[in-house]
């Protein structure tokens, strides 16, 4: 293995450049100034910058300003300084209009800081949604040594003797409240439950999936994605990963080295096993560009589809983030892949220098409620199909979401058990959902196809997660739970609904969805992996041309000014949502 020698540390052309002793001295003094010695920053010490996610802003990841206190101990304790650096703040429930919209933003700023500042090594501190992409994009661009580190799940919420998830609780008393049988008092009371620590949400949602996933490319230590946040063993894994990323920079192993295209199949293989959400494809998609590794949604298919459900967590099944934690966590989902044969790389290397199968093979499953074997699943069939047609070219359904009640309603047709056709019904962002939803003169009805649109990463930029649409309140009153649904935006990871998402290109692009009309017939085929509006070629050119005639899908106006730059350069869903030619700068740091 390669070593660096300290002479040849990146910080050293900033603090300890022989050649050029005023701009040493220019670059060192202010750094002195809080009372950092002339030792720690020029004696050959790794500079590794702990980015910093938490803050009052970002309750989700605000432990991690605990948490970076034994990271910056492990730092210490392995020879390095540590440099604690704040990163543009996201909070999935607090941003609006989204806080997808600031996944590019926190990702351009990390970029520059860790490319123009003198970085040795970083230590990613991931944890709520758009936290992990987009710190693991920047790491990847930049390509200096990097090790993520979740802030790790909340505690498990309990409400009314049962375990209460994040946002699943809150989907499921949204439908009580509408039909009557609970007050907003109940309602709030409910959501609150499933919120009693700090720490990211604790269901299966985007935050755990993309946590796991970080651990799955090998960019965690193993067993740290699950550890929930109040812990002792948080704590004691933030040290390890302090003293780990030392290490790493002697190593010189950067992202490239582990975020190969070999992990990313692991990941989508394990992403499957844990019943990961619909956002994650975007995400993975989006790092994976900008380490050019080529990786699209006919990947996760052919890669994820036939992949059993192994992690019985709410939405898709009964429990949270301690059960996931004590039953293993992703280290004993691997090793239940490996035992069956089902991870495709199990050589594939990771950041604390071994294989995925050497950190996880004895790790198995100390729970199987929890966290079961590929011979004995909650489901056959985890991952998502890649659907296309004269609507979209891309959009993803998780099939594995699809619940009996629903299958008996729409995949019962005699002539074909996996196809349905429905009368759209049209809604144009969710403001015009929740104005219409409960009108009883849009006549819904159980052979419907909801379809929201203008919600993709341009129409409300970033892309609104509200595709899964509750029923009409008549409806749910007769116990109907679920409506087909299809949008060009995206579906919480915390909401369990059979909707088709992503749909790409988007009605703001005006694609296929832009010139559809309320009760036109769709048609979804889930063993084509096909959904079509049934009109004419005709037709539907006659309605494209007419669109562009009129001046295309109408967007509403930006609201500010990193809204309309990110509207002008945002690619689709399918692509990662990523900015418009940011994947041609790669491994920067070197240049
Ligand atoms: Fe932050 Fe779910 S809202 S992790
Ligand atoms: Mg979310």
């Amino acid at each position: 293995m390669s070593r660096i020698k300290p002479e040849n540390l990146r910080s050293r052309q900033w603090f300890a450049n022989p050649s050029d002793p005023e701009m040493t001295a220019l670059y060192l003094e202010r750094y002195l100034n809080y009372g950092l010695t002339r030792e720690e920053l020029q004696s050959g010490k790794p500079i590794i910058a702990i980015a910093q996610t938490g803050s009052d802003l970002s309750p989700c990841n605000r432990h991690h300003l605990e948490l970076a206190k034994r990271v910056r101990d492990g730092i210490i304790a392995a020879g390095g300084t540590a440099i604690e650096v704040p990163v543009h703040p996201i909070q999935e429930t607090g941003k609006r209009p989204t806080a997808m919209l600031d996944r590019n933003l926190a990702y351009l700023s990390l970029v520059e800081t860790l490319y123009g500042y003198p970085i040795d090594g970083v230590v990613l501190m991931i944890g709520c949604d758009k936290t992990t992409p987009a710190l693991l994009m920047a790491a990847s661009t930049v390509n200096i040594p990097a090790i993520a580190l979740s802030v790790g799940p909340m505690l498990n919420g309990w409400h009314e003797g049962k375990r209460a998830g994040s946002g699943t609780v809150i989907w499921k008393a949204r439908e009580r409240l509408a039909a009557g049988e609970i007050s907003a008092d109940e309602f709030m009371d409910a959501a609150a439950a499933s919120a009693p620590s700090v720490g990211y949400c604790n269901t299966m949602g985007t935050a755990t999936t993309m946590n796991s996933l970080a651990e799955a490319l090998g960019m965690q230590l193993p067993g740290a994605a699950a550890i929930p946040a109040p812990y002792r063993e948080r704590g004691q894994i933030s040290y390890e990963t302090g003293q780990r990323i030392i290490e790493m920079v002697w190593e010189d192993l950067r992202p490239s080295d582990i975020m190969t295209r070999a992990a990313f199949e692991n990941a989508i293989v394990v992403n499957s096993a844990i019943g990961g959400s619909t956002n994650a494809p975007i995400h993975l998609n989006a790092i994976a560009r900008h380490l050019g590794v080529s990786l699209d949604n006919d990947d996760w298919q052919a890669l994820g589809h036939n992949v059993p459900l192994l992690v019985n967590l709410q939405p898709a099944g009964e429990y949270l983030g301690e059960d996931y934690h004590r039953a293993g966590g992703v280290p004993a989902v691997i090793a239940e892949l490996i035992a069956a044969g089902r991870l495709p790389h199990a050589e594939a290397k990771t950041v604390n220098g071994h294989s995925i199968a050497n950190n996880c093979t004895r790790r198995r499953s100390t729970n199987s409620n929890v966290i079961k074997s590929v011979d004995a699943p909650v489901k056959d069939k985890a991952g998502f199909i890649n659907l296309k047609g004269n609507l979209f070219d891309s959009a993803l359904m998780k099939t594995s979401v699809i619940g009996p009640e629903f299958a008996k309603a729409y995949l019962s047709n005699p002539d074909d058990p996996n196809a349905f056709e429905g009368r759209a019904v049209v809604f144009d962002g969710p403001e015009d959902f929740h104005k219409r939803i409960d009108d009883p003169s849009q006549d819904i009805d159980t052979r419907c196809i909801l379809v929201m649109r203008g919600t993709g990463p341009k129409g409300y930029p970033g892309g609104a997660e509200v595709v899964n649409m509750r029923a009409p309140s008549y409806l749910l009153k007769q116990g109907v739970q679920e409506l087909p649904c299809i949008g060009d935006g995206r579906q919480s990871g915390t909401s369990g609904s059979p909707s088709i998402l992503n749909a790409a290109p988007e009605a703001a692009d005006n694609g296929g969805l832009a010139v559809l009309q309320t009760g036109d017939r769709i048609r979804v085929d889930l063993n084509t992996c096909t959904v079509n509006i049934l009109i004419s070629d005709a037709e539907l050119e006659r309605r494209k041309e007419q669109l562009i005639h009129n001046g295309g899908y109408p967007v509403p106006e930006s609201q500010s000014p990193w809204q309309q730059y990110f509207r002008d350069l945002v690619q689709p869903f399918d692509k990662g949502m990523n900015l418009r030619n940011a994947d041609a700068y790669r491994d920067i740091a070197r240049k």
